[in-house]
């Protein structure tokens, strides 16, 4: 059998889009979501607008090179919004600059993609926000303005977040442990800190409790999507809940401004707080 960790990374970068198209069609979260746009960033100019479009692109990818005051973590934001925010199933970027300014429970109120940008910096890179007139947050939200051309302002794309995977019976994180060693630990290590490119899951270098990933749907969701990378679909959604719940029993930074999290109610059944 090969394991996920004999792929060469030419082969996994080949195999990604059809892959996705796949997965676009399994995750597909309503009949009326609007199709994700193919945006190519060869395609940009070289004028003041598609410059700042590839800092932000730049900014996304190397988070911790670029921001080091603004990430606590050894994560960037594309290791989890994967081809530069173009996955479906991986919390796309394709279509955010349509969707916000929109309420959330979490927050309680009506969130900017500024504040929803925010929360991935607070929570999934354990580091501090940016201010929302930051030279940098402008490219960030440009380069998502620009992801996301095409999308009518208001609509959903195919694709979009990381559905919550219901899981069918109560997981087993000691099951999960085993099967973690079988199809993860060669590239995330046996002790979760990552090797080379692979990100760390968890300890203090990995996202905090207050973060989307560390809810076990939707890390089970993503996980199931999207890894091992390159072989997403591959596991059944029994063993990602099972690898979801021992990522998860692991520990990872404390996000103490949980508290207060969705102050009128509607918090999902998995949130672990
Ligand atoms: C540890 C994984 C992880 C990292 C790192 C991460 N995010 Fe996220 N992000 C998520 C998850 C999970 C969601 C929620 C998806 C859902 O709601 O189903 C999300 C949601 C978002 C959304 C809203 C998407 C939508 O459809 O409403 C934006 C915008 C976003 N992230 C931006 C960022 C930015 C910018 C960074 C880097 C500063 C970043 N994220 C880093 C996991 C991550
Ligand atoms: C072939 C190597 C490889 C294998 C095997 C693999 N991953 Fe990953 N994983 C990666 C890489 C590389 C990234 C970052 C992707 C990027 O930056 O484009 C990643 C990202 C992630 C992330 C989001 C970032 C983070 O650190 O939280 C999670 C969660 C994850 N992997 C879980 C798993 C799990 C669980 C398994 C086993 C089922 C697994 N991976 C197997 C290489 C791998």
């Amino acid at each position: 059998m090969r394991t996920a960790c004999g792929l060469s990374v030419a082969w996994v970068l080949l195999t990604l889009p059809a892959l996705a198209l796949e997965l676009e069609a399994a995750l597909s979260p309503a009949p009326e979501a609007f199709p994700m746009p193919e945006r190519v960033p060869d395609t940009l100019k070289d004028d003041a607008h598609g410059k700042l479009v590839r800092d932000g692109l730049d900014i996304l990818q190397r988070t911790r090179i670029r921001l080091p005051a603004h990430v606590g973590n050894r994560l960037s934001c594309t290791n989890c919004h994967l081809d530069l925010g173009r996955r479906a199933g991986a919390a796309p970027w394709v279509g955010v600059h349509a969707a916000y300014p929109q309420y959330r429970a979490r927050t309680g109120g009506v969130d900017t993609l500024e504040d929803r940008v925010n929360d991935c910096f607070e929570r999934s890179l354990n580091g501090r926000a940016l201010p929302a007139g930051a030279p940098e947050m402008k490219a960030i939200v440009t380069a998502m303005a620009w992801l996301s051309e095409g999308v009518p302002v208001g609509r959903l794309v195919k694709g979009r977040g990381v559905p919550p995977l219901k899981p069918a019976e109560p997981p087993d994180a000691n099951r999960g442990r085993r099967l973690y060693a079988q199809h993860c630990a060669c590239c995330h290590a046996p002790n979760g800190q990552g090797v080379g490119e692979a990100p760390p899951l968890w300890g203090n270098a990995s996202f905090n409790v207050g973060a989307g990933m560390a809810r076990p749907w939707t890390a089970a969701s993503f996980i199931r999507a999207n890894m091992p990378l390159g072989q997403g679909g591959t596991l059944t959604p029994r063993e990602a809940h099972d690898i979801a719940a021992w990522v998860l029993a692991q520990p990872r930074p404390d996000f103490p401004a949980k508290v207060k999290d969705w102050p009128q109610g509607g918090k999902p059944p998995d949130c672990p707080y």
